[in-house]
């Protein structure tokens, strides 16, 4: 990282099977976007245990997310991959930055809301302390750019209102990071219920395509999608929401838009049209699963990737901490 150009920050958490809306709001993004920016990409275990987890799946799932990371086109020369828990200092700020952080505003966020009521026996509080931690993830790398989907723009908020807060007690320390907000495809529906999100957890696995599922799987459940009443294969989310949404993957998945693809597809039936979306989708998955699946058959490379990654993400991190640490008035032992 050369400094010339703005710092972005993204990180995912290693849990569940990550799902095509994943893919077409988050991953599919990131490869370009190392090219303008200097790009910071995390695999967030530590966020991932505000709910429990089995520990061996959540060791798993970590080298899986990294190796996907790269599978999607992240290369680890031009953009730091790493894991959060490697770096302490996610950890050291996070515990600053919660002296900065209102118990009121916390317990106010749409996230903690549901996800208490979704794990009523395990209201931790990692989970309400969740959007600070991201606060640090982002704080610490003196980030311009986070891309964030609906579901993060309030975690993006708290991340600035802290920053706000603590440069104004003392002076400037943190950039405020602002959010890159994605256009096209940020939102990808159930297939089952489309007006659901596409879920990596939901009820119904039909409803969502996981990363990780072969041909005959993808196809299988784009061929059961759920389609609308008429025949006309148009673009109308209110009127058509089945229809609209498997429009909008396919357009994710071949980079046209919605007129170049209802165009391709007037005069078909509703089962040519589900067919050619699973197609296209699987086509389009195999190459990243086949370079996915090469990735964790070569532990040693990958595990020198995030050795290398944690290295420079945590130099970059100290120079903040120490900012912080400093101006906080922490004392330092001389020498
Ligand atoms: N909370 C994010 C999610 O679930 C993951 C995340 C953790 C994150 N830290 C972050 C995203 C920092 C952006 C920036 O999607």
């Amino acid at each position: 990282m050369e400094g010339a150009k703005k710092i972005l920050y993204s990180a995912v958490q290693p849990t569940n099977n990550l799902t095509i809306g994943n893919y077409i709001g988050t991953l599919r993004g990131w490869r370009e976007l190392q090219e303008n920016y200097d790009a910071l990409f995390a695999v967030a275990n530590m966020h991932a245990i505000t709910v429990r987890q089995d520990p061996a799946e959540l060791r798993a799932r970590t080298l899986s997310l990294a190796a996907l990371f790269l599978a999607c086109g992240v290369d680890p020369d031009k953009s730091i991959v790493y894991v959060q828990s490697h770096v302490k200092e996610h950890a050291e700020l996070c515990w600053v930055l919660n002296t900065f952080a209102y118990v009121g505003e916390m317990e106010r966020m749409t996230q903690f809301k549901d996800k208490s009521a979704k794990h009523t026996e395990n209201i931790n509080m990692g989970l309400m302390d969740y959007p600070v931690l991201m606060a640090a993830d982002i704080l610490l790398y003196q980030t311009d750019l986070v891309p964030v989907g609906l579901d993060q723009r309030q975690h993006l908020e708290i991340a600035r209102d802290i920053a706000q807060r603590f440069n104004n007690i003392y002076s400037p320390t943190f950039k405020v990071p602002e959010g890159l907000f994605l256009k096209v495809g940020a939102k990808i529906n159930d297939l089952t219920d489309p007006s659901k999100k596409m879920s990596k957890s939901a009820e119904n696995p039909n409803g969502s395509v996981f990363l990780s599922d072969d041909r005959d799987t993808v196809i299988r459940k784009f061929k059961r999608a759920v389609t609308d009443s008429g025949s006309e294969i148009k673009y109308d989310p209110s009127e058509k929401p089945g229809v609209s949404n498997l429009l909008e993957i396919y357009c994710a998945f071949t980079g046209k838009n919605i007129s170049e693809a209802e165009a391709e597809f007037s005069g078909l039936g509703y089962g040519e049209f589900k067919l050619a979306v699973g197609e296209i989708v699987a086509d389009k998955l195999a190459p990243i699963q086949g370079e996915w699946k090469r990735l964790l058959d070569d532990r040693a490379y990958l595990d020198g990737v995030l050795a290398a990654g944690r290295d420079k993400a945590a130099g970059l991190a100290r120079r903040t901490l120490s900012k912080v640490y400093r101006k906080i008035g922490f004392y330092d032992i001389k020498g």
